[in-house]
């Protein structure tokens, strides 16, 4: 730990305070379904996530999936989710976060990193080119149904 700042691996013990960045971060109340999806991917075996903490506060989250034969591709690397509490933001915590998950799938041989932005979300796709991200090979189809 340096200066009170840490990150390591994240446990079901931190969703609690995950939620609490989300909601802080989307000014409302997290459905259900977000907070069991959370939970469902922390039980999975390729999942991992690191926190980040201040005095022992948890203020940054991310959470990355590796994924098997798919997409065309052997092994992929995905970010499923990442926040930081608006009170910390664009002091380098995404970034710091983002550097230990890429260096946990270097290790496991993941070279290919993906995830899925809003279109719209200018923050987000300017903190994922600002992480090396760059538009993939992918183009994202979506259909509603009634
Ligand atoms: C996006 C997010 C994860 C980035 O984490 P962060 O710790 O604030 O970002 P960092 O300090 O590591 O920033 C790294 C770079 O990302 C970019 N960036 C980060 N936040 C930005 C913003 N709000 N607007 C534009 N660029 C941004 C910048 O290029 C920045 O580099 P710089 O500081 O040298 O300019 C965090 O701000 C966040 O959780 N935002 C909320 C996202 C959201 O609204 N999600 C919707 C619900 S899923």
């Amino acid at each position: 730990m340096m200066n009170g700042v840490m990150i390591r691996r994240i446990t079901a013990k931190d969703i609690p305070q995950v939620i609490e960045i989300q909601e802080s971060i989307i000014k409302n109340k997290v459905s259900k379904a977000w907070v069991q999806s959370i939970e469902a991917h922390l039980k999975k075996q390729d999942v991992v996530g690191f926190v980040y903490l201040r005095e022992s506060q948890v203020i940054g989250h991310i959470i990355g999936e590796m994924k098997g034969p798919g997409f065309g591709l052997d092994q992929s690397g995905w970010i499923v989710v990442v926040g930081v509490d608006p009170s910390c933001m664009g002091e380098g915590i995404g970034q710091a976060l983002a550097k230990n998950l890429f260096e946990y799938f270097k290790k496991k041989g993941v070279q290919d990193i993906y995830t899925a932005v809003r279109w719209d979300a200018v923050d987000m796709l300017s903190f994922f080119k600002s992480i090396g991200f760059n538009r993939s090979e992918f183009i994202n189809l979506g259909k509603h149904l009634e």
